[in-house]
């Protein structure tokens, strides 16, 4: 019985970029096109956390390729709201990466099994009660309802990066019908169930979630080929 192929999960501090020679190293790791992307952005903020993804995702890509290919090499067919997909070098359709930002974390995930979706969120300080209302099913609004203050903040945020990472694994996003989809952030591995009209087999996933500190919750979901979940490993300080 073959094992599945291993996801590894890549995780960056964007600030590890702000000195100028470790900013001019990952420039130097992007086509010029998305060079001058990251120059235009205005805020330096937004601009470190950009620019941690790119090279995160190409790196991490290369790394996939056994080096086969470098990391400026990679050519995607992108739009807003839509997955990724490599359109160059070709050979590389096996391979299956999913990606996300947020201020103080970039996290990439890849492999050369099936579908994955990552998810990662800073911690927040209240729950907000209006997207439970219109995105959570009626379960998760139950087990949030037992929680109060902090509590219940972490639920949220453990809930909404799980509905975000199996978005990213279905190629949907948050076009999903959210609340169709209920998460049980509190057992190992989290709990899942799928309701219509989403029609899909909540046990072909791969779930894990975990704290990044205490600053951001990752979710990762993968798709599981049989019986046994795939190897997860995590490069902790990618781009240090
Ligand atoms: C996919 C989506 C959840 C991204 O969430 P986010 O919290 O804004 O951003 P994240 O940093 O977590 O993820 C960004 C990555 O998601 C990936 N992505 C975008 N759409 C995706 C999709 N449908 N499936 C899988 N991955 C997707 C991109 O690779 C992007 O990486 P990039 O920054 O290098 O381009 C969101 O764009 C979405 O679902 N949109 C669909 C809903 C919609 O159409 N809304 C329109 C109202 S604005």
């Amino acid at each position: 019985v073959s094992e599945p192929a291993p996801v590894r999960v890549y995780l960056a501090t964007p600030s590890s970029l702000q000195e100028p020679d470790r900013r001019a190293w990952a420039l130097a790791l992007l086509p010029a096109d998305e060079r001058e992307r990251i120059r235009r952005f205005r805020s330096e903020r937004d601009r470190d956390v950009a620019l941690a993804s790119r090279v995160l995702q190409r790196r991490a890509l290369s790394a996939t390729s056994g080096g086969a290919v470098p990391p400026d090499a990679w050519r995607f067919d992108s739009a807003p709201h839509v997955r990724p997909r490599i359109v160059g070098p070709t050979g590389f359709g096996a391979l299956s990466w999913s990606a996300s930002n947020a201020v103080g974390l970039a996290a990439c995930a890849v492999t050369l099994g099936g579908a994955v979706g990552i998810d990662v969120e800073p911690a927040r300080d209240e729950a907000p009660m209006d997207v439970v209302e219109a995105y959570f099913a009626a379960r998760e609004r139950t087990s949030l309802g037992g929680l109060t203050g902090s509590a219940r903040a972490r639920h949220f945020v453990e809930i909404w990066t799980l509905k975000e990472a199996y978005g990213k694994a279905r190629g949907q996003g948050l076009a999903l019908p959210l609340a169709s989809l209920a998460f049980d952030p509190t057992t190992r591995p989290p709990g899942f169930r799928v309701g219509p009209p989403v029609v899909d087999d909540a046990a072909r996933w791969h779930l894990l979630q975990w704290w990044v500190g205490d600053g951001h919750c990752l979710a990762l979901c993968a798709a599981r080929e049989g019986a046994t979940p795939p190897v997860v490993s995590v490069v902790w300080d990618a781009l240090a």
